[in-house]
């Protein structure tokens, strides 16, 4: 039995095309392309056919950067794998890939058995995890191998928070040397978080405690530091790196230095970091911790140098680092110490209209915002053609995206399970209609059709981005 889709009249917008295509998807997955009117695209019969004139048709987005679940500080980030990729969907993002954790102490396969069992059947779109790697060791060491042959061929080290995520710049090494062989990839949260840990005992003994501080300690140097750092370690190991989370423009300097030498080194920066910046983490009545990530929002001046970033390809993906904490009973154990507002923003919902309100403003490209959102994240970690394009042969994972409705972002609408929207009050336009995952409504006509279940643990090949 085969299901047939076709969907007529939209303008089909890749990385590297805009073209006015009828799409036809067969069994879950794109079987043709015809140019609108010819008579290829009359060839077309289906069961059901979705009229997307006068829309855009864009492959679903995929967020490489989420945390759902995630424990920290004492707490989890609100989000389960049912809710949040719900919301994912709600905003056109059809695939993410999660971070699986290693606690200290134990394997990375029972990091991993433990987020399997989190995703397995709650999930609406399709899934797969990166492995933070807490504690590098012989064993952590051959275990990397066998994560990548079944399809986690990425993981994540912490410059920053000793004594939880942190590693010492020997396990880095060690383990970039590792990923140097089996073909993986490091991810690095680099912030200095040994100096980051001085300048904050410091703030709280002067009375600093409000979560401004929290900018002001995670220092932009620190931040430019650990990424030169884990950029030189890389390239003694003879190792690609990916920095997650870039917010600095001395950063940005480090990775563009790092691309001119002809390096694989890779950025990523995130909405927040373009969108919000250091004087929302400074509003009042402890508002300001909503805003509380690491790295830290930044001075709004950043901001230009992050766009530039991706306009030259200094920043080749925009993930979330969706980590939501509702701002009632888990941002508000940071009162009165900032050093204990859990961190991590809300976002996996925005991140697709965001980006389209920065084409709207003339920050990017059309394109330039399908190859930041779906494209290159596919690429980057092994999903590509499958994920991440409109082409024969891909998974009809496929956005009706409607350019000129507008929407407030707000957290009275918003489908995350989180009592604040980051970007509250905040008007786009640009608005997703429907979508499908490997051909299946998701969200259809602005209504959920999907299911908990019908996204599967994608495995993934080794980095197809590299120079
Ligand atoms: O503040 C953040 N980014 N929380 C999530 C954990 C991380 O470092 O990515
Ligand atoms: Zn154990
Ligand atoms: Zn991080
Ligand atoms: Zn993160």
């Amino acid at each position: 039995m085969s299901s047939r889709t076709v969907i007529r009249g939209g303008l089909v917008i890749t990385a590297s095309d805009e073209i006015h295509a009828d799409v036809l998807i067969e069994d879950g997955r794109i079987a043709a392309l015809a140019a609108q009117g010819t008579p290829a695209a009359d060839t077309f019969t289906a069961d059901r056919t979705i009229d997307a004139t006068g829309k855009y048709v864009i492959p679903g987005g995929v967020d490489a950067h989420t945390h759902m679940e995630l424990p920290f500080g004492g707490t989890f980030a609100s989000d389960t794998f049912e809710t949040g990729t719900r919301a994912a969907a709600w905003g056109g993002t059809t695939t993410i890939i999660d971070f699986a954790v290693q606690s200290v102490g134990h394997s990375l396969r029972e990091g991993l058995d433990t987020w399997h069992a989190k995703a397995d059947g709650n999930c609406a779109i399709d899934y797969g995890f990166h492995m933070i790697v807490s504690d590098v060791n012989d064993h952590t060491l051959k275990e990397m191998d066998h994560l990548v042959e079944e399809g986690i061929t990425s993981f994540k080290q912490f410059m920053a928070y000793p004594g939880v995520f942190y590693s010492d710049d020997g396990q880095i090494l060690r383990a970039m040397q590792r990923s140097a062989e089996n073909g993986g990839l490091i991810m690095m949260h680099a912030e200095n978080g040994i100096a980051i840990d001085v300048l904050v005992e410091q703030a709280l003994a002067r009375g600093e405690t409000d979560p401004r501080y929290h900018g002001e300690v995670r220092k932009a140097l620190l931040e430019a530091e650990a990424t030169h750092r884990a950029i030189k370690l890389a390239q003694v190991a003879g190792a690609p790196l990916y920095v997650v989370h870039v917010s600095a423009t001395e950063a940005v300097a480090e990775l563009a230095r790092a691309r001119d030498e002809g390096l694989n080194v890779f950025g990523e920066t995130c909405p927040q970091y373009l969108f919000l910046s250091t004087d929302n983490l400074a509003e009042p009545d402890f508002e300001g911790a909503k805003y509380v990530c690491s790295t830290p929002l930044r001075p709004r001046e950043h901001q230009a140098a992050l766009w530039r970033g991706l306009r030259t390809n200094d920043l080749q993906v925009v993930s979330t680092d969706h980590c939501p904490f509702c701002f009632v009973g888990q941002k508000e154990l940071g009162r009165g110490d900032f050093s204990k507002i859990p961190n991590g923003l809300p976002g996996v919902e925005n991140r697709m209209d965001l980006l389209h309100q920065a084409v709207l403003d003339g920050h990017i490209s059309r394109r330039r915002w399908i190859e930041i959102a779906c494209a290159t994240p596919a690429r980057m970690f092994g999903l590509y053609p499958k994920k991440g394009t409109i082409a024969p042969g891909a998974d009809a994972d496929v956005v009706i995206y409607d350019p000129h409705a507008e929407q407030v972002m707000s957290a009275e609408t918003h489908h995350m399970n989180v009592d604040y929207s980051a970007y509250e009050g905040k008007r786009t336009t640009g608005r997703v209609e429907t979508v499908l995952s490997r051909g299946e409504p998701v969200i259809t006509e602005r209504e959920y059709t999907g299911r908990a279940g019908h996204g599967v643990f994608t495995p993934r090949s080794t980095c197809q981005y590299l120079n």
